[in-house]
């Protein structure tokens, strides 16, 4: 009771009592002394019954509008219990419903602004529609896989969608989970789509929408895929071939010395490209592996040199002019190994795809902070359209001409992987029967 409130009941009191004390007087001014008592006695009755008839009165109606208050409560929070409260006041049950919706809102900011971040923040493309099928909000990076311009983002009633995706959020929104591949042909991407049903007191209100960009990943199992097979195809050829010359030989061919002859000659060679592709496969796992670079501060003048005069005796075979000119003597930081077999399948390439009395020049300059590294032969040369895709693993152009010379197709990978592994570049400009000229760009 506050101050106004102690006053006006003090003076409800004073009037009370002498209201009393007048109709006291009156009543033993005019009536006997027992009639005036039994009046007094029933006068004093009926105002204490209208009293407490009051106080029933107003407590009813307050129970009735505690229960009022708590129904609507009831029905704003989705009929929760009404009936669970300890209250019996409507003022402190509207209180603490005041502080319930405070606490709740905070959380309710707390949670938006977690979603907010967790939309932006995930390495999935995320789009939540309604239960009309409306998209309400999309993050940038679905925005990115769709290839959505920025501007188009925000209005998002323009956004058209791919008839699967749409199909997704409508299976979804029919409460079941839904994983599937999505092809999008017009920008090549391979996604991942997921949809979950969004409820609310157990009804589906909307649907979400995962995507996860899987072009890479699916590149790279097909590129293992390609691997796999390639490699047991070029290590069942030479197996198949040795075990047919060796039955060969066995059943009686040996006993004729020219087969023989020819027979041992054909079996060195097929031994000699299963080792090279067990090499090859080896020097190019090792490769991939960046951790197993080691780099040492060294000139490469002399390792290019080296390099060179390890084909002398090849070129000479084919009556091929090698010639070798160092511009440069700087450092650089490197991994020798790695880098001679770099330099090793460049040189065996131009020796190989250089036909006889050809000319292969080496060269090694700097230029601009970056030392170049050429190999220039006068050779059958590389169309165009195949220069792009030289540099794969297993990748040989023709098939005629990968015969004659052999080989299983990984040298320039491996070059590839050498020079990526210290941050430099391979690049190659050549024309069909005229030649071709490879060169690695290093930082100096
Ligand atoms: N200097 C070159 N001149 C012409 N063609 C070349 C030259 N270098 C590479 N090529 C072409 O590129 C293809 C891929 O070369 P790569 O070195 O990767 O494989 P390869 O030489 O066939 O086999 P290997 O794994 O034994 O090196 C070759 O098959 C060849 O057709
Ligand atoms: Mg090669």
């Amino acid at each position: 009771m506050n101050l106004k409130q102690k006053k006006t009941f003090s003076l409800h009191l004073i009037f009370l009592i002498l209201t009393i004390l007048s109709l006291n007087l009156f009543l033993f001014t005019y009536l006997s002394g027992q009639q005036a008592m039994i009046a007094f006695i029933l006068v004093l009755g009926s105002f204490f019954f209208f009293a407490k008839t009051s106080q029933v009165l107003y407590e009813r109606n307050q129970n009735k509008l505690l229960k009022d208050v708590q129904k609507s409560v009831a029905e704003i929070n989705g009929k929760a219990d009404a009936s669970n409260t300890n209250h019996n006041n409507p003022v402190s049950f509207i209180l603490d419903r005041f502080k319930d919706v405070n606490k709740n809102s905070r959380e309710l900011s707390w949670q938006i602004n977690f979603l907010q971040q967790a939309f932006r923040i995930t390495k999935f493309g995320l789009i939540l529609f309604d239960e009309k099928l409306q998209i309400i909000m999309l993050n940038d990076l679905a925005a990115k896989i769709l290839d959505i311009k920025p501007g188009a983002k925000n209005n998002t009633s323009q956004i058209n969608l791919t008839p699967q995706i749409k199909e997704i959020a409508k299976v979804a929104l029919s409460g079941k989970k839904v994983k599937e591949k999505i092809e999008l042909t017009y920008n090549m991407r391979s996604l991942e789509g997921r949809g979950l049903p969004v409820s609310i007191n157990g009804k589906t209100i909307g649907s979400l929408i995962s995507l996860q960009d899987t072009t890479k990943i699916d590149a790279l199992a097909d590129v293992k895929k390609d691997f796999i097979a390639n490699v047991s195809h070029d290590l069942r050829t030479p197996i198949a071939s040795i075990k047919s010359l060796t039955e060969a030989l066995l059943a009686g061919a040996k006993d004729n010395q020219e087969t023989l002859d020819s027979f041992l000659n054909e079996l060195d060679k097929q031994s000699e490209r299963l080792s090279n592709l067990a090499r090859d496969i080896l020097d190019l796992s090792k490769i991939e592996n960046k951790g197993s670079l080691a780099l040492k501060k060294l000139a490469i003048a002399p390792l290019l040199e080296q390099s060179v005069n390890s084909f002398e005796r090849e070129a000479q075979k084919k009556h091929l002019k090698l010639t070798l000119s160092v511009k440069d003597n700087t450092q650089a930081k490197v991994d020798p190994e790695q880098l001679m077999k770099a330099f090793h399948n460049l040189l065996d390439n131009s020796i190989k795809y250089t036909p006889e009395n050809g000319k292969i020049s080496v060269s090694l300059t700097r230029n601009n902070g970056s030392i170049n590294i050429s190999f220039k032969d006068t050779g059958i040369g590389i169309a165009q359209k195949e220069q792009m895709r030289i540099f794969e693993r297993f990748y040989r152009i023709s098939k005629s001409r990968s015969i004659k010379s052999g080989g299983t197709g990984l040298g320039l990978s491996i070059v590839k992987h050498v020079v990526e592994n210290h941050s430099g570049k391979v690049g190659v400009k050549s024309h069909l029967n005229e030649g071709s000229e490879f060169t690695i760009t290093l930082p100096a």
